[in-house]
């Protein structure tokens, strides 16, 4: 029997031995990929989450008695929860210093809505000098290693779509500056797309499934799959900065987090989050809420927009806490959670148009509807299966300036004028004046490099340049 009859007889088990109709017309080459796509989807799992995910459309209750989850909040002298920042930061500076976290930037979305062909990472993110994202991530991390003395090792998840030009990318740029073995890249899962009739898995081409990433939730499987939590094991690291590719001024290991996360006694040191105030109840993003004495986090499609817009007396928004996609997670919750048999975080699903082949007649098929289900895993849905999972407030221009769209909110325009703004306040904490307009914003554009500071304080007994109105700045 040769490699693809027995797929076959694997595929017809399952009603899609379709995905083999073409193999004949194939070069050997092109079959033995086809194969390895197929057998890399394991097709015996794919009855069950298509009876689930495709032929219904997964009904989301919001469940009794959600409340907002509580917060400790950016300012500990404001209630109702007081808690003391010195005290986290020397927990998490002591973490720094003996080498016990690591940096983890999930990197394998496909950036679609931005337009940018390419890893996301190698957006040219800075206001002036177009340092790409995965720069300010590697200076925000040797600057990290300037201050404690141990500088982190960072792994980054890519997808099999943009691995190896991902890797390609660091080789190109020496690493900026970082070990090379101390940057560990590591492809995550992917997920076909399904004929949204049929649940027929979809071809991309006689010779292609249609595969794409499964999701940043793909990724607590894919640290244990690609032996990264054995290779943080190895290094000691007990704790994971988690981070998304999109955020130029995220704060790649902020040691007041990671202090909270590990050592506050209403924290299992599990999975902890950060948190920004929603300005809007139709803000798009995440809310943390309480269920059944548990942190959840509620996508804002879920949440009934009537609910969103509750608000308490003093006229704030009753869940107010939006998720930001930055957490701390434990080694040893990865490893528990890759160690249970029944671990798996749930699908969401999205209705999209996926160009396909048809699979009667070969033809090439480009929909104007969604024709197809996609599905993913969310990383955030990993946080109620943590025994104590806390939330930090944090505010907007110290830490999220994420570049999504192309123009408009969370666009290139609006992230670098957010990383003028932050490079401004500090420069005016430490004594140097900025030119501000009547509106109050600065004039000027101020490009600033982690390697100079990743905090305020970290400005001072710095040679620092004098800003003039108009100036574009690069320190
Ligand atoms: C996400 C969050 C949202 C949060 C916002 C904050 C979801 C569903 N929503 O929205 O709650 O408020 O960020 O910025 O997560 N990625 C992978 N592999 C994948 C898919 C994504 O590595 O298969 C990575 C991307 O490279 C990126 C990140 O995950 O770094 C976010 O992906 P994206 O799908 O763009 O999420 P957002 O819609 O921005």
């Amino acid at each position: 029997m040769t490699d693809v009859d027995a797929v076959r007889e694997r595929l017809r088990a399952v009603e899609q031995d379709h995905l083999v109709r073409f193999a004949g017309e194939l070069s050997d080459e092109a079959r033995a990929t086809l194969v390895r796509e197929i057998e890399s989807i394991e097709p015996e799992s794919l009855p069950r989450v298509i009876d689930r995910y495709v032929r219904q459309k997964p009904e989301f209750a919001v469940p009794e008695g959600v409340e907002p989850a509580p917060y400790y909040p950016n300012d500990p002298a404001r209630g109702p929860r007081q808690w003391d920042r010195q005290a986290a930061r020397a927990a998490g500076e002591a973490l720094l210093r003996a080498g016990k976290v690591a940096c983890f930037t999930v990197a394998g979305g496909q950036g679609s809505r931005l337009g940018y062909d390419g890893p996301k990472g190698c957006y040219p993110a800075g206001a002036i000098t177009k340092r790409p994202l995965f720069q300010f991530f590697a200076e925000g991390i040797r600057k990290t290693g300037a201050k404690y003395g141990v500088t982190p090792a960072w792994y980054i998840m890519t997808s099999p779509q943009n691995h190896e030009t991902t890797v390609a990318f660091f080789e190109a740029n020496d690493y900026f500056g970082l070990g090379r073995t101390d940057v560990v890249f590591f492809p995550q899962g992917v997920m076909p797309a399904f004929d949204r009739e049929t649940g027929r898995v979809l071809l991309a081409e006689k010779g292609r499934l249609a595969l794409t990433p499964d999701g940043h939730g793909g990724s607590l499987k894919a640290l244990h799959v690609s032996g990264s939590l054995d290779d943080m094991a190895r290094r000691g690291v007990e704790h994971i900065s988690y981070f998304q590719v999109d955020n130029p001024i995220v704060r790649v290991a902020d040691p007041v987090f990671l202090g909270l996360h590990a050592s506050v006694p209403d924290s299992s040191g599990e999975m902890s989050s950060k948190m920004l105030p929603k300005v809007a109840p139709e803000e798009r993003v995440g809310i943390f809420c309480r269920v059944d004495g548990r942190t959840t986090v509620i996508e804002y499609s879920d949440m009934p927009m009537e609910r969103q817009r509750e608000r308490l007396e003093d006229g704030s928004l009753r869940f107010l806490a939006g998720s930001i996609a930055i957490h701390a997670m434990g080694v040893e919750f990865v490893r528990r959670l890759n160690e249970d048999p029944d671990f798996e975080l749930p699908f969401h699903r999205a209705d999209k148009k996926v160009a396909c082949v048809d699979v009667e007649t070969g033809e090439a098929l480009t929909p104007s509807v969604a024709n197809a289900v996609k599905l993913e895993r969310f990383v955030f849905d990993a946080v109620p299966l943590a025994r104590a999972s806390i939330v930090y407030e944090t505010e907007r221009v110290e830490e999220f300036a994420p570049i999504k769209n192309a123009e408009g909110t969370d666009s290139p325009a609006s992230s670098t004028a957010i990383q003028t703004e932050r490079a401004a306040r500090w420069l005016e904490a430490v004594g140097v004046d900025v030119p501000r307009g009547a509106d109050g914003e600065a004039d000027c554009v101020i490009e600033l490099s982690p390697l100079t500071a990743v905090e305020a304080e970290d400005l001072r007994g710095v040679d620092l340049p004098k800003v003039e109105r108009g100036a574009r700045v690069v320190m």
